[in-house]
């Protein structure tokens, strides 16, 4: 499919108001996006994990208004304005303009909460970027006639990866790709696709448990970072190594490989960091307690030939991923041995999810 693909025929029906309430997730990467081209286009494919209990509930209340000639609309989180988020969402509402030609013919009030601590430091772009693009696909669908799911879907996802790069990979579940990748049949660049190949009974149910490490504000925030791989010195390399790494990671979903999963996992985690490192200006955006769990993990690993292993975003939070059949054992050391690496011993537990849920009125 073509961006023009997602360009709107003249609808056919009018409405005049309404209101639509979506509960959508946040991700895990595992082979990490990190870097884009114009138009939120990756620099390379990757795949994520969907999260089950960090969600962002939004509900887009809309109502015809008499001008069209701007965008208007409201921003509510845990039921306060929120002024500062407003003008994210209308560079959102740009660029996706011409992708839903209602927009301005509304005014928007747009209500969020978060299942998760808004300042934890955990990313509610995925989560709240998603919810709301899949809001406004609601509206769509109302208008048009006879959309198909596959389009409903592949739509919400191509918008809200215009809010967020990876928020396109929160609409659906259990795993997510987003970017070309020659060996994985229907990836795409504009939008998230659910993993095609087969997976190994091994990784049914993951689980990842978010240790909170530093709940301050980002010290760089996704745009710099991404802009940070224009002219770095190793962007080819670590673009071909994405490309490279998502390849080996379908032989090992396949076969199940764990001891293989964990050492891509914790690769691309760090190649991550390395990549902010090493751009100019370079930043360090791990805490040294942050290094203190990664320690604590790899010795915990060797002691007790466990699969438990890290990952990380784009801060100081580690989200500790392991199969279901180690939980208790694995619960039983974050809090014996981790949890007092965390700001006011703050984790969240959470697993693998299936994607985003329209909540009915
Ligand atoms: O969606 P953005 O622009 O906030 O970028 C997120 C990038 C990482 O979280 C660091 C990696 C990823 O693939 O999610």
């Amino acid at each position: 499919m073509s961006p023009d693909d997602f360009i709107p025929q003249p609808y056919s029906f009018s409405i005049d108001n309404g209101s639509f309430t979506w509960s959508s997730p946040s991700n895990i990467a595992l082979v990490k996006y990190w870097g884009k081209k114009d138009n939120q286009i990756p620099e390379n494919p990757s795949i994520s994990f969907t999260l089950d209990h960090c969600k962002t509930i939004t509900t887009l209340s809309f109502s015809k208004k008499t001008s069209t000639d701007d965008f208007s609309f409201e921003v509510l989180l845990d039921g306060e304005q929120k002024d500062d988020f407003k003008p994210k969402i209308k560079t959102f509402f740009k660029r996706i303009e011409n992708y839903l030609s209602f927009l301005k013919d509304y005014h928007f009030t747009i209500e969020t909460s978060n299942t998760f601590p808004h300042s934890s430091g955990i990313a509610s772009s995925a989560s709240g970027m998603s919810a709301l693009a899949l809001c406004l696909m609601s509206i769509e669908k109302e208008l048009s006639e006879g959309m198909s799911t596959d389009y409903f879907t592949k739509k919400a996802s191509f918008l809200a990866r215009l809010g967020s790069g990876s928020a396109c990979r929160s609409i659906e579940g259990d795993l997510i790709v987003w970017g070309a990748h020659e060996q994985i049949q229907g990836s795409s660049d504009l939008y998230g696709v659910k993993y095609p190949l087969k997976v190994h009974a091994n990784f049914k149910n993951f689980q990842d448990t978010i240790l909170l490490v530093d709940k301050g504000e980002k010290q760089v925030s996704s745009t710099v970072g991404h802009n940070l791989m224009h002219g770095h010195p190793f962007a080819k390399n670590r673009f071909n190594q994405a490309h490279a790494n998502l390849s080996k990671l379908t032989k090992i979903f396949e076969l199940g490989d764990l001891d293989a999963f964990v050492n891509l996992v914790e690769s691309e985690a760090l190649t991550l960091h390395a990549m902010m490192m090493t751009s100019m200006p370079y930043f360090i955006l791990m805490k040294p307690n942050t290094l203190e769990i990664i320690n604590k993990i790899w010795a915990y690993r060797i002691a007790n030939g466990s699969k438990v292993c890290f990952t990380l975003d784009a801060g100081a939070n580690v989200h500790v991923l392991y199969p279901e059949n180690e939980q208790e054992n694995v619960l039983k050391f974050i809090k014996n041995e981790l949890v007092a690496y965390c700001q006011n011993g703050q984790y969240i537990c959470d697993q693998i999810g299936f994607g985003a849920n329209q909540i009915q009125e």
